[in-house]
């Protein structure tokens, strides 16, 4: 299953969700690759890789193939990605069949793993247009305020251009709600308002505010790793259930 993590808005939790659910996909044996896929590079730098790594950009210009980027942490496989990345993006937009890159790459390796998950820029870039080609599902993560909402909107939006035009199995798999504080009258409204008035469906796991969770990346980790007990490191590995259950 390739899995791409997208939300047009920043900073709701995709970076930290490809890094968690992917380490408990692992942790229950699963084959997993992480693709980041955003020049900011957030999963690779929680990983502790550093800007002068190869990355994704030398496999996607061929100047360097897969196996010779890809790093091996913590029982996954991991395609980093670094600021070089947004230049490649530039002049991936000369190639032809330019949307087409990431699935071409992926189509040669998908077999060596059960899950791929893509961690996009909130951008609705060519990259990001990439993941939506390349992926067969789509999983947003939201906080819960209105502006992720918003932001959930416009990547329905450019998930259905896409499978009109690129790609047509691309599929809806579920809303994560991330960093919530059940105890807050708010999150409980917005969980509400959002089931009540959109037809998204919500995975059953949603995922806590956990210190734990924010912590990890300043040790190089995933929060299965760094603190197993921790309720962020259980969600994570309930939402991997709930994953693995959807693909039997
Ligand atoms: N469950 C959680 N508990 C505490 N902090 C969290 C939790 N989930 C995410 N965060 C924090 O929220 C911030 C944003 O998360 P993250 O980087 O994963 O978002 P993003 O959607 O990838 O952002 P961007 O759109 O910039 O790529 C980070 O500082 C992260 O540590
Ligand atoms: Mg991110």
């Amino acid at each position: 299953m390739i899995l791409a993590l997208a939300n047009h808005k920043g900073g709701t939790g995709k970076t930290t969700t490809a890094i968690n659910l992917g380490a408990a996909l692992a942790l229950k044996g699963k084959r997993v690759l992480l693709v980041d896929l955003d020049p900011q590079g957030n999963l690779s730098y929680s990983f502790g890789f550093d800007e002068n790594q190869l990355d994704i950009s030398y496999v996607l210009s061929e100047e360097k193939s897969f196996e010779e980027v890809v790093i091996h942490q913590e029982k996954m496989d991991i395609l980093p990605a670094t600021m070089r990345l947004s230049d490649i993006e530039l002049s991936m937009y000369s190639v032809d069949e330019r949307e087409f890159l990431l699935k071409n790459l992926l189509d040669s390796i998908k077999d060596n793993y059960d899950y791929i998950l893509i961690d996009c820029s909130p951008a609705r870039s060519l990259l990001t247009v990439n993941a939506l080609t390349a992926a067969d599902y789509v999983m947003s993560t939201i906080l819960l305020d209105v502006l992720s909402i918003q932001g959930l909107m416009h990547i329905v939006r450019t998930i259905q251009e896409i499978k009109m035009v690129l790609n047509a199995k691309l599929e809806f798999l579920g809303v994560l709600a991330v960093n919530i504080d059940l105890r807050k009258k708010l999150s409980k409204e917005v969980i509400d308002f959002v089931k009540a008035n959109y037809d998204f469906s919500f995975f059953q796991t949603s995922i806590r505010g956990n210190v734990k969770v924010a912590e990890a990346p300043s040790h190089g980790k995933s929060v299965v790793a760094y603190a197993p007990n921790s309720n962020g490191a259980k969600e994570y590995i309930l939402l991997a259930e709930e994953i693995i259950e959807f693909n039997k």
